[in-house]
């Protein structure tokens, strides 16, 4: 399953260097399991291949009546404005024109044309726009923004103007400078459950511990090392929030200090004292009026009762287990299976990748949401 299955997809570029990354992107939105339409303006050839194209698109064409079928037939519409203005009359205008007036979805790429009158009508419209990075002398866009902000266009809108925040990845609790205690986590599902929460249209908060991840398309990220330092981040926004969902792999202790200098080997035996990190879900279950709160439980064994032992020591809405170990997923894997809990139901999903089970993750907070208090 792919974060865009069975779209078809209208991707419009205009004439300019940064259509030269156009198969790249058609590529990637493919392995999501779209169907691409290219339509290329006049004299976008000398930037890109079109015979390139054409083996990964469904249709490459160069004038809108070249397209076979029907444009109420795409499911979305990306606009790939170039460095040059756009040519008089252009059938982008047209495109643009018909998306306006029958309220398409569409995904502005930038890299360049701002100034054009079209283009700024655009852009004061809530269509979601990615600017390009300079990459090495070239405009380039981040197709897994460009993937996201197509998801999101696309998805049912389950938690649109809903606040909701993740907590994500391990927690570092330093012994020295060189030195630390950790839990063994990627951050991959709380990142993918920020993902598909902003998808269904929520406005998103991501607090992770130290994971090697760029930022998801949309979320506001925020990074930080220890438990203390998660809390205070979560203290500083957690007022303002619908939903929590605490899926950090929170470190249950830390050193009772951490040592201004590097410890040096010597003795045979050496003891760490360690004291006991705040609970974050706890502190903000039990606030005056705490957001529907949504945990996770990761154990080897008795999933189930541990779960929904800790949903009610937690005081939880919900929580969504599952197993790890040995041959199980959780952890590095891309798969997983969750299996969620809450007071008189449960839902156990199929295995599948993160993605999808962080999308149905979201499906089920959004339904237990809607009929809460
Ligand atoms: N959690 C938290 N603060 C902590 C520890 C855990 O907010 N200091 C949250 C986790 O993010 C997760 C839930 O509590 O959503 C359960 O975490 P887990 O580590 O499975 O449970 P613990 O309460 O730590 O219990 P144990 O380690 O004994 O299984």
């Amino acid at each position: 399953m792919g974060a865009l299955d069975n779209q078809k997809i209208l991707f419009c570029v205009s004439s300019g260097l940064a259509a030269y990354q156009l198969p790249e992107l058609v590529v990637a939105l493919n392995l999501q399991g779209a169907q691409v339409t290219v339509l290329v303006e006049p004299g976008g050839g000398e930037w890109v291949s079109l015979r390139l194209l054409a083996m990964h698109a469904d249709q490459v064409a160069t004038d809108a009546s070249e397209l076979s079928g029907d444009l109420n037939e795409f499911s979305a519409r990306v606009l790939l404005v170039g460095e040059h203005p756009l040519a008089d009359n252009s059938w982008l205008d047209q495109v643009i024109a018909d998306a306006t007036d029958r309220d398409y979805p569409v995904t502005l790429l930038l890299a360049g044309g701002e100034a054009d009158e079209p283009v700024s009508r655009l852009r004061q419209s809530d269509w979601i726009s990615i600017p390009a990075q300079a990459s090495s002398g070239l405009p380039r866009f981040d197709a897994e923004a460009v993937i996201a902000a197509l998801a999101r266009a696309q998805s049912q809108p389950l938690l649109a103007g809903k606040r909701l925040l993740v907590t994500a990845g391990p927690t570092f609790e330093d012994i020295d400078p060189v030195r630390f205690i950790g839990n063994r986590s990627s951050g991959k599902m709380g990142f993918a459950v920020a993902t598909a929460a902003w998808h269904a249209g929520a406005q998103v908060e991501l607090i992770t511990g130290p994971v090697a991840r760029p930022s998801p398309q949309g979320v506001k990220l925020t990074r930080v090392r220890s438990a203390r330092d998660m809390l205070t981040a979560v203290e500083a926004v957690i007022d303002q929030q619908d939903i929590y969902i605490s899926s950090a792999a929170i470190a249950d202790y830390r050193p009772l200090e951490a040592k201004k200098q590097k410890i040096k080997k010597g003795q045979r035996e050496v003891n760490l004292e360690l004291v006991a990190n705040p609970d974050l879900l706890k502190w903000v279950t039990q606030r005056p009026e705490p957001p529907f709160c949504v945990g996770f439980a990761a154990e080897t064994e008795r999933v189930e009762e541990y779960a929904r032992g800790k949903m009610a020591s937690k005081n939880l809405q919900m929580i969504a287990a599952n197993q790890v170990g040995a041959e199980a997923g959780g952890f590095e894997s891309e798969h997983n299976q969750l299996h969620l809990f809450w007071s008189g139901g449960s839902k156990l999903l199929a295995w599948s990748s993160k993605a999808e089970q962080a999308r149905q993750l979201i499906e089920t907070v959004a339904e237990r949401y809607a009929g809460w208090r």
